[in-house]
């Protein structure tokens, strides 16, 4: 596509969708111009106005416009999503998505057909909004010294937890205030269980490791559970909860994954990421840690991230997947021990999670709770403890390999 203009068949017209439109529209040196909105209803009052013209309900109005060049799937349906993506990728037209639950789903196919039909797709804005965490995975990071990648990687629970921790707001208010900002996803369970971090986790596990891990073999839990009693504990130990994603080598050849809410100390660097935020932190051998920033969720932040995608195919840039083909990747494990906390009353914790060790119990009359170390294959057979509304659970963080120190 190098030195061509670009001319973009857009899917979807939501918060992101308009974004990108009104970006575009105010880049000078774009080179890209869309060519027409395929939505599910043309009449649908929007708060961006467009010719009426570029409207179009039926998605053949793109495909089989011999002009369009590349397509911008930016819907909200994951279905939805994974058929427009597929049938462009198979008519050998390159996609820039941003639909991370779709991905992760199915991302072994998707490579698949980029190879098969010699095209491209591009997904930056799945993960982390505006930061350009999988371009860098990719092109920067493309080695083996790698040993973490660990951040906040949701805006909207970000947003939550520092409405209530920072400003001792009400949680269902802080909710209610993110969806109003276009931070949460249309279903926020997505959001609040963990599984939008999840689902950025696995496409960023691709691009950091080179291996794809199923959405069913993770240790997720998020942060509905959380409760006053929780925000003083931390409060009390000069920490901040977050949901934190991460992956880790744990030693030479495994890596492990997972998603829960963390107690993170001042010393780190995603204590300072607040509000919609969203904070990334790069732990390598020989150069220690680098740390990326930047507005994790909203309209222009993840559109911003789209203009990146569209602007990379003006020099028919792809992702190789190179880290996929390297002889001696690591394998996935989730024999690891893990430190947590965990507050309960009625569900009985310590019977049914038989600690390895247990460092502190309290037990009150309102609450009790542990922090103790844990297989995290055991956190996955007793998977549905935390679905108790008793009980939060939080991790503790460890190093797993430091050849620095
Ligand atoms: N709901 C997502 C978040 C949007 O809150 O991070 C950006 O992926």
């Amino acid at each position: 596509m190098s030195k061509q203009s670009i001319k973009i068949g857009l899917f979807g017209f939501g918060t992101v969708g308009q974004g990108v439109y009104t970006v575009l529209g105010q880049t000078k040196n774009a080179h890209a111009e869309i060519r027409r909105i395929c939505v599910r209803d043309i009449n649908k009052p929007r708060e961006t106005v467009v010719p009426h013209e570029l409207l179009t309900a039926d998605a053949d109005d793109i495909f089989n416009d011999p002009d369009i060049n590349l397509i911008v799937e930016l819907v909200d349906n994951a279905r939805a999503s994974y058929d427009i993506v597929t049938r462009a990728l198979r008519m050998g037209i390159p996609v820039v998505s941003g639909n991370k639950a779709m991905i992760a789903r199915h991302l072994p196919e998707l490579i698949e057909l980029q190879q098969k039909y010699d095209t491209a797709l591009l997904y930056d804005a799945s993960s982390c909004g505006s930061i350009p965490v999988i371009r860098n995975l990719e092109e920067y990071y493309d080695n083996d010294l790698l040993l973490e990648v660990k951040g906040i990687l949701n805006g909207s629970t970000n947003y939550i937890l520092s409405r209530v921790f920072d400003h001792g707001e009400n949680y269902d208010a802080a909710l209610h205030r993110a969806q109003q900002l276009g931070f949460a996803e249309s279903d926020p369970s997505f959001d609040i269980d963990g599984y939008d971090a999840l689902f950025k986790l696995i496409i960023i596990t691709v691009h950091a490791l080179g291996r794809f891990v199923p959405a069913e073999k993770v240790f997720t839990v998020g942060i509905s559970n959380i409760h006053e009693a929780d925000i003083q504990y931390a409060r009390e130990k000069g920490s901040k909860i977050k949901l934190v994603a991460q992956v880790a080598k744990v030693d030479d050849s495994h890596f492990t994954m997972f998603v829960m809410p963390e107690l993170v100390d001042k010393s780190k660097y995603i204590y300072s990421v607040d509000d919609e935020y969203n904070g990334v932190v790069i732990r390598g051998e020989y150069y220690d840690r680098q740390f990326m920033f930047g507005k994790g969720a909203g309209g222009y932040p993840t559109a911003s991230s789209i203009l990146s995608d569209i602007m990379a195919r003006l020099h028919d840039y792809r992702y190789e997947y190179k880290k996929m083909a390297y002889v001696d990747r690591p394998e996935y494990t989730t024999d690891i021990e893990v430190r947590v906390y965990i507050r309960y009353s009625t569900t009985d914790v310590p019977g049914r999670l038989n600690f390895s060790h247990i460092h502190e119990l309290h037990l009150t009359e309102q609450s009790n709770c542990i922090i103790g170390d844990i297989p995290l294959s055991r956190l996955m057979e007793q998977r549905d403890i935390f679905d108790n509304d008793d009980v939060f659970i939080a991790h503790i963080p460890t190093f797993y390999i430091d050849r620095d120190n």
